[in-house]
């Protein structure tokens, strides 16, 4: 089976670990002997910004369209402002190709250790509203730079946008064993958009008797996490509040190195994109050190997604016998580099 896979490595380690990635899809294509992915490359970066004034060329959205799916490296430059290069890239494709689902599953992976007592238990996938909310770019500044300056950031909640995030969260928590959904927002405080997100939450758990439901207001589940991880299951929550705890949920289970995700377009119109949760690291980029199992798991993510189930499992195995193992890049207290980890994966998935 055939693939067509458009690669955007954009920035920093979000290049190295794409790289890393790549090798080891081909790695799984050739043990498979049926599988094959053809990469087409995007240098859709910030250094191409500054030279071409655009991340993303003119027509650019519709070249991207024809393929099947997005393979997302991570955007971010200390010559660009970051609400630049995160809106005219990573958001334009999200929104452009409508990928209203955000998915980030956090599971603690063998052999890598975390600071918090119990996290062997977290096995928690988060659902991220990905098309409005607080990202909507809804506000403005008026008064610039004088005493009386004010700023506005207005959230959006449509019906519409809040009601199929949440019929795909109830259909995902349907999916997992406990059949569990805890609702996460803010409705004490804002009472508009989040009662708004509640209310709807209740009307469609009536469409899911099995799944079991609770609620959690965004700083208390913080502490949820934290203190009593296995009570938690599947989640769902705003744009900016899954921002936020899905990074919390990455660093309970050992780093933001490891944490995949995938920003889906569920009726698939649009092709959906694959992305590690991290940026593009400023701190140690280009040293060859980053972790590259962020962008292995997100390669499991984009595998499930074009139905090549065998190979999804095979890489994800293959994953957890490096964690195992005890190799681990610098961010775990290891010190293997990208290329020796991914060198250690592609020989193990040839040899299984
Ligand atoms: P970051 O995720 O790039 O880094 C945060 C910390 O985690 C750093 O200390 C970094 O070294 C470490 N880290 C991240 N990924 C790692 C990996 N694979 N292996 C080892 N260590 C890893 O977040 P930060 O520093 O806030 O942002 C840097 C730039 O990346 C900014 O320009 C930001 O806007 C951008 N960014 C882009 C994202 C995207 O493209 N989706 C997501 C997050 C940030
Ligand atoms: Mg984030």
């Amino acid at each position: 089976r055939h693939h067509k896979i458009a690669v955007i490595p954009g920035d920093g380690i979000g290049v190295e670990v794409i790289e890393a990635g790549k090798q080891v899809l081909q790695a799984l294509a050739d043990r498979s002997g049926e599988l094959n992915f053809a990469f087409t490359d995007f240098p859709w970066s910030s250094e191409y910004y500054l030279e071409h004034g655009h991340y993303i060329p003119e027509g650019g959205l519709d070249e991207l369209a024809r393929f099947d799916a997005i393979y997302f490296g991570a955007v971010g430059s200390q010559q660009v402002p970051d609400h630049v290069s995160l809106w005219d890239l990573r958001l334009a494709i999200c929104q452009g190709f409508d990928q209203y689902a955000n998915v980030r599953p956090a599971r603690l992976l063998p052999g890598v250790n975390s600071r918090l007592q119990g996290a062997d238990k977290i096995d928690w996938v988060i659902i991220r509203e990905n098309s409005e909310g607080e990202y909507s770019g809804n506000g403005g500044r008026v008064h610039r730079g004088l005493p009386e300056e004010i700023g506005t950031e207005v959230s959006i909640f449509s019906r519409k946008g809040v009601e199929r995030i949440h019929r795909f969260a109830f259909e995902m928590a349907q999916s997992r064993p406990r059949k569990k959904l805890t609702l996460v927002t803010k409705s004490n405080a804002q009472r508009h958009g989040m009662v708004l997100w509640d209310e709807v939450f209740f009307e469609v758990a009536r469409d899911y008797p099995e799944v079991e439901t609770d609620r959690e207001l965004v700083d208390a589940v913080t502490t949820r996490m934290v203190l009593k991880p296995d009570t938690l299951d599947t989640v769902v929550a705003t744009n900016l509040h899954a921002d936020i705890i899905s990074d919390l949920a990455a660093a309970l289970t050992g780093s933001l190195g490891i944490a995949p995700t995938a920003n889906l377009n569920p009726e698939r119109t649009f092709p959906s994109m694959f992305e590690p949760i991290h940026g593009s690291a400023f701190d140690i980029a280009g040293q060859g050190i980053a972790n590259p199992v962020g962008a292995f798991w997100t390669a499991v993510m984009m595998l499930e997604h074009l139905g090549e189930t065998t190979a999804a499992e095979r890489l994800m195995a293959a994953i957890e016998r490096l964690t195992r193992s005890g190799v681990h890049s610098q961010d775990l207290g290891g010190t293997a580099t990208t290329r020796a980890l991914t060198q250690a994966i592609c020989d193990d998935i040839r040899q299984q």
